[in-house]
Order: C-alpha cells, then structure tokens, then sequence
C-alpha cells in the first residue's frame, strides 16, 4: 500500500512526478495547490481566501489547509492509498496529519523528498506554462509544447500561474526554506524519507521514486 508524500522546493517536480506516479500506481494524486487554484478558477470564498496568500507565495494558513487536505483524504478513492503533493508544508500540518492516519489506523509508508538547487528552481519557476483548460504542464525549455502556447493534451491555451513571476517565485523559495524544510528533519526523525535528486532527468528520478515506493 503506497500512502506517500512528495516533499520539496517549489519547482523540484513534485507535480510532474505525481502525474507519472499515478500513471503507475492508480492512486490518487492530491495537490492542495491544485485543489486552491480550481476553486480561485470558480470563485469560492475558499479560493478568495487562498489567493490573497497565493498571490504573495506566502502559506495559506494551518486551519484551513489541514481540513480541505483531511476531508480530501476521507474520500473512498484513498482507501488504496494516496499521493500528497504540497501537503503538509509546516510542522503542525505533518502531525496533524500524523493524527487523523492514526485514528484511522493508517500511516505513511514512505515520504519523497526531492532534492533541486536554489538556481535551478528559478529556471524551472519562471519557465514552466499550464494549460488553462486541463491543467497539464510544461516547460518553454526543458518540455516544450508541439505547438507553441498550446497544449498537446486538450488544445488549450497555455498560460504563466500567477505565482511563477520572478519574484513571487523568489518568496515562494524562501517560504519554504523557513517552514517547510523543518520537515525533513521531522520525517528523517520517523525514519520513513527517501531523499532523491530531482535534477537527474526525468526518468531517473522516477526510476528513484519507484525504487523507494516498492522497497
Ligand atoms: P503548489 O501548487 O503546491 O506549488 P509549489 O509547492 O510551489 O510547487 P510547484 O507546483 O510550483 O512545483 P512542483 O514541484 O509541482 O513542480 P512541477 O512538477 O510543476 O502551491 C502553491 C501555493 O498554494 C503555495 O505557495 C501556498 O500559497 C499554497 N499552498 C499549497 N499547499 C499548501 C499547504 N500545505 N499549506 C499552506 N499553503 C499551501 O515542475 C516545475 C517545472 O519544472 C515545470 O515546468 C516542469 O515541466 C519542469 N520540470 C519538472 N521536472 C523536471 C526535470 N526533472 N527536469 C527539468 N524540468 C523539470
Ligand atoms: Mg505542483
């Protein structure tokens, strides 16, 4: 039963990744940045709130991500297990999580955390474009469209997120240095992290994750 997390700076690939995982696995991938940018696309009063953090690449807070990311885990689509990409991303989120796993006698079997430089971050940021209609991603340099400004899955218009400006990119960099970093630590301590390198190339980075989900 895979029941992972994909920890790691903005940019090291953790969507890109997840997207190939469940391609593998059949588990579910939940990203809380995923599931904040659809309801800023409807907007809810949750990605009103969102979006004003968002926006500066601040966290949104604590209280609300921990229960849209617990109600998300109680759907019957994660009974086989689950990918949570973004989540948790500070030190109250991991054991509040920690907490609603025991209480339904479930942990985690392996955390990933992806291991990508400061500088390549910032390339991969500032390059990436998302297709406004079906959400899949590029990157002008390193995954380029067949067709620039288009998506090869849908034929929708690919766009910049609002976030991947230089400097909101920068923040983001910085943010999670402060508070998401910690966790390594918190999970190294649980003896369940498998750090890998994310600027290997796609496919060897997969190959890794694969090697540490099945071990
Ligand atoms: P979120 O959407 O999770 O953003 P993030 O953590 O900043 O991560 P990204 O999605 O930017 O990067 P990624 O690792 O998925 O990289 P990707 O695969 O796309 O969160 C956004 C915001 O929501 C947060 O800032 C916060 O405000 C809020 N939020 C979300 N969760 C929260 C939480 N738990 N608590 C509080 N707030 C929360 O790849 C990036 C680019 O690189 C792409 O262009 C891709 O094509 C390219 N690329 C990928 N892999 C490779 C490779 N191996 N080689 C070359 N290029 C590559
Ligand atoms: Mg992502």
């Amino acid at each position: 039963m895979i029941r992972t997390i994909l920890l790691g700076p903005p940019g090291a690939g953790k969507g890109t990744q997840a997207a190939k995982m469940v391609e593998q696995y059949h588990i579910p991938h939940i990203s809380t940045g995923d599931i904040f940018r659809e309801n800023i696309k409807n907007g809810t009063e949750l990605g009103k709130r969102a979006k004003e953090y968002m926006d500066r690449g601040e966290l949104v807070p604590d209280d609300l991500v921990i229960e849209i990311a617990t109600d998300r885990l109680t759907k019957d689509d994660c009974k086989d297990g689950f990918i949570l990409d973004g989540f948790p991303r500070t030190v109250h989120q991991a054991e509040e999580l920690d907490k609603f796993l025991a209480g339904r006698g479930e942990k985690l079997s392996v955390v990933i955390n992806l291991e990508v430089g400061d500088e390549e971050l910032m390339k991969r940021l500032t390059g990436r474009r998302v297709c406004k209609k079906c959400g899949a991603s590029y990157h002008i340099v390193n995954m380029p469209p067949k067709k620039e400004g288009i998506c090869d899955v849908c034929g929708g218009e690919l766009i910049q997120r609002a976030d991947d400006n230089e400097e909101t990119a920068r923040n983001r960099i910085r943010v999670y240095d402060e508070q998401t970093k910690p966790l390594i630590d918190y999970y190294e301590k649980a003896g369940i992290i498998a750090n890998i390198n994310g600027e290997k190339g796609l496919e060897n980075t997969f190959s890794e994750i694969r090697k540490a989900l099945e071990a």
